[in-house]
């Protein structure tokens, strides 16, 4: 059993931060056991672990990453979705046939994980099945918690970077029993890339795949209108882009669909009654000038939702960023919507990007009873400017201004992390 004492906050729920100024938290077996203000008679006599003014934080979760688009960060980001892809995309991605290249990108993808607070993430490889073996190895070495998904695409792409039908379902299926229950926190999931890439064939391949080995899945819909005109041309006699995923059974309760910028209501209904969730990445959306999801929409109907970085087409890997630019985006859509989408508040952003995301994962993303101890220890003196801000105030700076320098210890399922090898 460990306690920690701190300035602990956290979202029970996304109106209201819950605050325990100078509180405790008790954990036994990686899991929260107690928190609180006062620290009751039967733990007094453990020793405790106190980390004086910081702020006690749950762990950042990251709903949609692509671990081979690190080595992209922050290039051609001036183009939109196909030709970006096309352009910069698939070429990058083909080079992770190579093992040695994967393990110098793959490397540091965890590292900067790390660095930047995350400790939970879904992670997208190539279609490479020894790189994303190896992707996975590393993550379970550096202890954080991830999904990482092989991808496919059996239809629209390069030469150099596509696959057939029956191999990337016969190389699915033998990755997933190899991988599916060999770590505790580092899991396959199903990565359809998105409809214009895969077969109808192989979308039916996969969503029996995803039943009979018990996998979640994820892909992408609606991020770019130039996409969704191609997938209506595509699937003609599909009610909608969200219907084609739930016909080939990719609709799930633990389906992960990014972006959702262009859905349409009846769509948003058929996420809600899937309990499907939904990974809002705005900065990628910024960058290849896809548009803005309508968050108030998803959250107003009921639809889970977590925060994305969507690396490389986001250019930061920081989840306290995608916190600040979807509270900025949520502002446009207020004014575009003549006011009717109320913008995002502090802390329903900081929901999505802890709780929000974490219940993808189990019980993780707060410090309520029961739940996986993921946290972050932060220290912002450099960033008080003045004395005397209330607790809310110093979070709500460190999520717009702060960074790595201000995180001093990272936790998952009670461990913490030490700083993974580059
Ligand atoms: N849609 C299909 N593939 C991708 C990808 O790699 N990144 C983004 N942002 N959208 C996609
Ligand atoms: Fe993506």
């Amino acid at each position: 059993m460990e306690i920690y004492k701190g300035h602990i906050i956290f979202t029970e729920k996304p109106e209201a931060f819950t605050i325990y100024k100078n509180g405790y938290v008790v954990v036994e077996d990686g899991k929260v056991k107690f928190a609180g203000e006062t620290l009751p008679q039967i733990y007094q006599n453990i020793t405790l672990k106190d980390f004086g003014e910081s702020l006690l934080i749950p762990g950042f979760v990251d709903l949609h990453f692509h671990a081979p688009q690190y080595a992209n960060l922050g290039l051609g980001l001036d183009k939109e979705l196909l030709p970006w892809l096309t352009e910069y995309t698939f070429p990058e991605e083909a080079k992770y046939a190579d093992l040695a290249y994967a393990e110098g990108v793959y490397r540091q993808v965890a590292h900067d994980l790390w660095r930047n607070g995350t400790t939970r993430v879904v992670l997208f490889s190539t279609l490479h099945i020894a790189a994303t073996k190896l992707l996975m190895d590393l993550f379970n070495e550096s202890g954080l918690g991830a999904y990482i998904g092989k991808v496919n695409m059996d239809r629209n792409s390069p030469d150099f970077l596509i696959e057939t039908t029956e191999n990337s379902l016969s190389d699915t299926e033998n990755w997933l029993k190899t991988y599916a229950n060999k770590y505790e926190l580092v899991k396959p999931i199903i990565s359809p890339r998105f409809v214009p890439t895969c077969t109808s064939e192989l979308m039916y391949g996969l969503g029996a795949l995803a039943k009979e080995y018990q996998v979640p899945i994820q892909s992408h819909i609606s991020e770019n209108k130039g996409e969704c005109e191609w997938v209506k041309e595509l699937h003609p006699t599909a009610k909608h882009y969200a219907d084609i995923y739930e016909q080939h059974g990719l609709l799930t309760s633990s389906t992960i669909m990014a972006h959702c910028v262009h859905n349409t209501m009846e769509e948003i209904e058929r996420f809600k009654e899937n309990g499907v969730f939904s990974a809002h990445c705005p900065n990628a959306n910024y960058n290849l000038s896809s548009g803005i999801m309508p968050v108030r929409k998803f959250m107003d109907a009921g639809v889970k939702i977590g925060l994305g970085t969507d690396v490389g087409a986001g250019h930061k890997v920081s989840i306290a960023s995608v916190m600040t630019s979807a509270m900025q985006a949520s502002k446009i859509a207020w004014l575009e919507s003549e006011k009717a989408l109320a913008p995002l508040s502090t802390s329903e952003a900081f929901y999505l990007g802890t709780k929000g995301g974490g219940e993808f994962f189990g019980k993780v993303g707060s410090f309520e009873i029961g739940y996986d101890f993921d946290a972050l220890v932060i220290d912002d003196t450099q960033l008080k400017i003045t004395p005397g801000r209330s607790l809310e105030e110093r979070l709500q700076r460190f999520i717009y201004v702060g960074d790595d320098r201000h995180i001093t210890h990272r936790f998952v399922k009670g461990s913490e992390l030490k700083e993974p090898k580059r």
